[in-house]
């Protein structure tokens, strides 16, 4: 099976979809800002396969970075097929606060990201049999939420960029889609604190958080050949927590 690049691969959620990919025999290489956090990574999914594994440190946002750890992933994985967007950050600002640099910091990592990256990466992935890339936007992408005005928006604004590179890539035979959690169970909501989360909890039919792994298993699934006839969509995976009016 083809490699994986996972994007936010050192931390949460794309922590689990490293390990669920390596687990599954797919080569992962975890790209992280946090380059011992990837390489730490990178050693946990190498106990769980017997395939290459790599983790590098890497900053979405400069798009100037991606040629040399495209060719570096390349030849220690093999061929590309598969990439997973999970680099992601939520700072808040009240609408009344907000800045251009904070909406830009939002929308560079979150979005624009994503783009830039499959742009560079598309050498690769069309050249790969049943290649897939699987962006993790959020529910916060389809309702909205105060405080977070830019998270949104970048959530929202992937969803836009999956379904116009489903369209556009099918010709290719990439496959493009989405993946909404709701709260899951991560450092990044962590630092919401103690209360908020107990309140995020509570808004899950099952009144708990997710866990990194259960969103991980439906990224896997996406990237999966059992997902062949899927793209261009979004896969809501929060506990029922937009499923009520409660
Ligand atoms: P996390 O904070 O545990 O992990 C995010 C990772 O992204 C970190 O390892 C961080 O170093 C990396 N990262 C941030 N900026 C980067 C950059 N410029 N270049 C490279 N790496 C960078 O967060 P979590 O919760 O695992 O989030 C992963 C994705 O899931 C994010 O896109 C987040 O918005 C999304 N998400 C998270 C939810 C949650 O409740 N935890 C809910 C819905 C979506």
């Amino acid at each position: 099976m083809t490699g994986v690049i996972i994007t936010g691969g050192a931390s949460g959620i794309g922590r689990a979809c490293a390990l669920a990919l390596a687990e599954s025999g797919r080569p992962v290489a975890v790209w992280d800002r946090d380059e011992s956090g990837a390489l730490g990574v990178a050693k946990e999914a190498a106990m769980l396969t017997p395939l290459p594994t790599l983790g590098l440190g890497v900053d979405v946002t400069d798009s100037s970075s991606f040629a040399r750890a495209i060719d570096a992933t390349r030849e220690t994985l093999g061929e590309i097929g598969g990439l997973v967007h999970a680099a992601g950050i939520a700072d808040a600002a009240t609408v009344a606060d907000i800045t251009e640099e904070h909406w830009d910091a939002v929308l560079n990592v979150n979005l624009r990201a994503q783009a830039m990256l499959t742009k560079a990466l598309l050498p690769d992935l069309r050249a790969a049999p049943g290649a897939a890339i699987v962006g993790i936007s959020s529910i916060e992408g389809i309702v909205g939420a105060a405080w977070i005005a830019a998270y949104c928006s970048s959530k929202a604004g992937l969803l836009g960029l999956t379904r116009s590179m489903a369209h556009e890539l099918a010709s290719d035979g990439i496959r493009v889609n989405a993946v909404c959690p709701g709260f899951i169970d991560t450092p990044l909501l962590a630092r919401a604190g103690e209360e908020m989360v107990a309140a995020f909890a509570a808004k899950s039919v099952f009144g708990r958080l997710g866990r990194p792994e259960e969103v991980a298993g439906a990224v896997r699934f996406l990237l999966s050949d059992e997902a062949s006839f899927i793209t261009g969509t979004q896969l809501v995976v929060d506990g029922g927590t937009t499923s009520t009016d409660r």
